[in-house]
Formats: structure tokens, C-alpha cells, sequence
């Protein structure tokens, strides 16, 4: 054995206990005493290992999305796109890349309940031959804030109160009374969609627009759309108390259950396209994540599919330990200049560096599957195998050159330092739109939930006022139906 290709898996497991060293434990039932009855002795080392591992089992969880479930398979090309990207990847139909998927939910603990009204996580890790692609989506195709200056309070109104440590709904109403452009997100989160059957039934999106590059470095802006093909299905508030009563994982169990009787999940990719010289041709910034994209202007394109069909074998190794990172990228896809999608960039690695460690990107789960060499090197926990003697650049001994350029957007940046809001704003028009494509039973399920926010005893008159006020704003009898429910005289 090459004691320097061992690495440690349970595949090399022995038939008997050892020590994490290896040594034999002749007795794993009772600790080392001074006679029968004594008190434990210090040295009993595999003692003090044993407890000392279990003692620092858990790492801290995410700040967001804590709770999740993972699943491994295949994206496979069923559209030629190449006139698009240069991604190698999506070179052309038939391509197939391995993936790693994690659904999650967004702002309760590693514990908590899978059928609570949120956001879900929808993250794919692409291993692909140029290095990974992770595409950091959710189940909504739009975000409560458009800039990225807001997240850390939004988690925090969310999140529970941390006196009481209860999520409570008048610190979110309070909150987000402040901003309107949110409500586009609300149409999304107090309606059917705001409670997932499961991971399996739901749509994914990239949420922010990215871009996409061709061989000749022509850009696209893009948005990414997953549909699943066993179709939208949701939980009402009532079934969700019944099914999360009765198991508070049941989506990790649907996954994990459906996949391993053979009933794989499946979910096409889509893609909008849009030209960057178009960008101003419409009465919204298509670079505000509060906004879709018409569909009947820049239609949905068939790119690919998702099949689900391998169980993770560690829920720690592939789930607590995987790291998505919207910044993570391949040539041919590129980030847009959305203000929300700019501070993710930043955001997923300083996370993970924390949560994980300064090496990360080396644990399995996260490791390209492609060829990769630099010299960022060592620190904590660094477990590869080098065994160069040059690791500094340039040099005249290692032969390892820069890759090959390839295309990023070229469009002259220039403007005032400044800290600016989005011009055209729009924050009503398109949640009124959604509101009104409901049938009107829909309808009232989203006004009934509205309500049920702003009933909270804590939300004040003037709050409640407010959220009137911009009900109103983004249709007219929706604000008067949610008003009267309150018993609320608007004057409006
Ligand atoms: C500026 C706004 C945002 C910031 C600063 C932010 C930050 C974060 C951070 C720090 C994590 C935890 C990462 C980790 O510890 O591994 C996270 C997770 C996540 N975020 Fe965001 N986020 C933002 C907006 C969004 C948006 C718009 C989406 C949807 C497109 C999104 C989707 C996700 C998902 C799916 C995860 C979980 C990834 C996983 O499964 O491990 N986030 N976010």
C-alpha cells in the first residue's frame, strides 16, 4: 500500500474497532476504570477520542437555507444552444454532465419543518470537463429585494425574533412596509406556491439574470427556468399543519423514497434570452430581480434535462458539507451586472470559508471532477497530495501555462461612484398582473393569507395602512377585499 495514495473511506474499513490512528480497541462497552467502581482514567484515550469526535459533530449551519435535502444524477443536452454560449457543457445535444442537486428550505433550522411557507432552494452543481457550474437558484422566479445592501436585515425580519426566538409576522409586515418592491415576491410567497407539496413538484429559477457568451464573444442575457415534469403541486395551509404534524422531513423522505423505487424526478431547463442592447426597451430594469421577464416577448427555449436517479450515500459528506456558490461559473456563462446577483458573488465563498474552512473546494462533494492546478495552498485542513517543487508563477520549471482566453463581456462600464436606487422601479405592475392571471378562488386562498399576516396583533394601524395602500396600488379591489377583511377605512 502507497501510505500516500490512502485515503481515509469507508471502504477501507477494518473488521475489527480501531482508533481514528488505527489502532486496535479491544473493548468499545466500558470506559478504562481504576477497578470496578472507580472513576475513568484519562488515558483511556479511545475514551476520550470517541466522546471529543461526538462533541464537535456538528459544523455551524448556513446562515440561510439550513435545511435540505440532496440528490445526484445527470443533465443531458436536449437542444443545440451553441450558437449562445460556448459552454462546453452544452456543447450540443446528447452531452451529459454529472450533477448534485440540493432543495432546500430558506429560513428555519437544519431541524425544522419541511412544509412551512418559504422560499425553497433549488442549487445544481454541474461537474463539468471545464471545471463546476453551480446554478444557485429558488422555486420563486423573483427575490424580495433588489439590492443586496437589504439582505442582511431581510434574513434578520424573517428570521426569528431574537428576544422570543419565534418567527413572528409583524416583525416581517414592519419590515418589509418599508419596501414595496418586495410585493412582486409576496404574490409568489403568500400564494399556493408559498407551501411546496415536496421537492419533486415545484419549478426552479436562476432568479437573477445571467450571461451568456458564444464563441465569438457575442453576449445574451439569460434566465433560467426548471419545470419538473410531474408538475406544480402544493401543499393548502391545513394539509401542511397534517403532513408537517405527522413528519417534518416528509420532502426529504419523498425525495429519498421516490428515487430509490426507480420513480426518478425529471425537470426540463429553459432558458429566456434577451439582447443587452434591448435592455432599455421596456418600462422595468431587466436587471431587477423583482422582475420577470415577459414570456410572450423572449419565449421559453428548450435547452436540457435533470434527471434525479442516485441517492446521496452521506447526508453530512453531500449535504451539510456541499458549498454552492452562485460565483461559480464556466467560460461561456457569466454574472450580469444585477446589483442582487453581485453581492451573491461575494456572499456564498466568505460563507463557506467560514462554515467550512479555508479549504473547502477540496472535500469531495465540492471538488471539480475536471483537471485544476494553482498555487493556493495549504492552510487548515488541507488534505492534497503535492509533490512539486516549484509553487510559485512564473517559473522556468513548471511547465503549467495560463488557459486559453476565453470570452467575457467586453461593454464599457463607466458612470459616478455613487449609491443609487433602480430608476424604473415599477413595483406594482407585474404583482398586479400576477394577481389577477389567479382563478378567484386563488385569489381569496392569497387574500386569506395576506390577511392572516397583517392580523398579527403586533402590526400596527399604520402598518396595516401602508399594506392596504400598496394592495391597492397593485389592484384596486384586492386592497379594498384585504381593508374590509380588516375592518381597516382606508383613505385611499
Ligand atoms: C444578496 C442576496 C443574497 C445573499 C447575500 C445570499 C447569501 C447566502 C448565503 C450566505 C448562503 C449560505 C451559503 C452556505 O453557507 O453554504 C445562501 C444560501 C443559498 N442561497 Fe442565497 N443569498 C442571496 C440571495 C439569494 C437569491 C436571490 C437566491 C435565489 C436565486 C438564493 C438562493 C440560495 C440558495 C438556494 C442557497 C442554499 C444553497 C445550498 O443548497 O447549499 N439566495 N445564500
Amino acid at each position: 500500500m502507497d501510505p500516500n495514495k490512502h485515503r481515509p473511506s469507508s471502504a477501507f474499513d477494518s473488521s475489527y474497532w480501531t482508533t481514528n490512528a488505527g489502532a486496535p480497541v479491544w473493548n468499545n462497552n466500558s470506559s478504562l476504570t481504576v477497578g470496578s467502581r472507580g472513576p475513568i482514567l484519562l488515558e483511556d484515550y479511545h475514551l476520550v477520542e470517541k466522546i471529543a469526535n461526538f462533541d464537535r459533530e456538528r459544523i455551524p449551519e448556513r446562515v440561510v437555507h439550513a435545511r435540505g435535502a440532496s440528490a445526484k444524477g445527470f443533465f443531458e443536452v436536449t437542444h443545440d444552444i451553441a450558437h449562445l454560449t460556448c459552454a462546453d457543457f452544452l456543447r450540443a445535444p446528447g452531452v451529459q454532465t454529472p450533477v448534485i442537486v440540493r432543495f432546500s428550505t430558506v429560513v428555519h433550522e437544519r431541524g425544522s419543518p419541511e412544509s412551512l411557507r418559504d422560499p425553497r432552494g433549488f442549487s445544481v452543481k454541474f461537474y463539468t470537463r471545464e471545471g463546476n457550474f453551480d446554478m444557485v437558484g429558488n422555486n420563486m422566479p423573483v427575490f424580495f429585494v433588489r439590492d443586496g445592501i437589504k439582505f442582511p436585515d431581510m434574513v434578520h425580519a424573517f428570521k426569528p425574533n431574537p428576544k422570543s426566538n419565534v418567527q413572528e409576522k409583524w416583525r416581517i409586515m414592519d419590515f418589509f412596509s418599508h419596501l414595496p418592491e418586495s410585493l412582486h415576491m409576496f404574490t409568489f410567497l403568500l400564494d399556493d406556491l408559498g407551501i411546496p407539496q415536496d421537492y419533486r413538484h415545484m419549478e426552479g429559477f436562476g432568479v437573477n439574470a445571467y450571461t451568456f457568451l458564444n464563441k465569438a464573444g457575442k453576449e445574451y442575457l439569460i434566465k433560467f427556468h426548471w419545470k419538473p415534469t410531474c408538475g406544480v403541486k402544493c401543499l393548502s395551509p391545513a394539509e401542511a399543519i397534517k403532513v408537517g404534524g405527522a413528519n417534518h422531513s416528509h420532502a426529504t423522505k419523498d425525495l429519498y423514497d421516490s428515487i430509490g423505487a426507480g420513480n426518478f424526478p425529471e425537470w426540463k431547463l429553459f432558458i429566456q434570452v434577451m439582447d443587452p442592447d434591448h435592455q432599455d426597451k421596456f418600462d422595468f430594469d431587466p436587471l431587477d430581480v423583482t422582475k420577470t421577464w415577459p414570456e410572450d416577448i423572449m419565449p421559453l427555449q428548450p435547452v436540457g434535462r435533470l434527471v434525479l436517479n442516485r441517492n446521496i450515500d452521506n447526508f453530512f459528506g453531500e449535504n451539510e458539507q456541499i458549498a454552492f456558490c452562485p460565483a461559480i461559473v464556466v467560460p461561456g456563462v457569466y454574472y450580469s451586472n444585477d446589483k442582487l446577483l453581485q453581492s451573491r458573488i461575494f456572499s456564498y465563498a466568505d460563507a463557506q470559508r467560514h462554515r467550512l474552512g479555508p479549504n473547502y473546494l477540496q472535500l469531495p462533494v465540492n471538488a471539480p471532477k475536471s483537471p485544476h492546478h494553482n498555487n493556493h495552498h495549504d492552510g487548515l485542513m488541507n488534505f492534497m497530495h503535492r509533490d512539486e517543487e516549484v509553487n510559485y508563477f512564473p517559473s522556468r520549471f513548471d511547465p503549467v501555462r495560463h488557459a486559453e482566453k476565453y470570452p467575457i463581456p467586453d461593454s464599457v462600464v463607466s458612470g459616478r461612484r455613487d449609491k443609487c436606487v433602480i430608476d424604473k422601479e415599477n413595483n406594482f405592475k407585474q404583482p398586479g398582473e400576477r394577481y389577477r392571471s389567479f382563478s378567484p378562488d386563488r385569489q381569496d386562498r392569497f387574500i386569506s393569507v395576506v390577511v392572516d399576516f397583517l392580523s398579527d396583533p403586533r402590526v400596527t394601524h399604520e402598518i396595516r395602512i401602508i399594506w392596504i395602500s400598496y394592495w391597492s396600488q397593485v389592484d384596486k379591489s384586492l386592497g379594498q377585499k384585504v381593508a374590509s377583511l380588516l375592518h381597516v377605512k382606508p383613505n385611499i
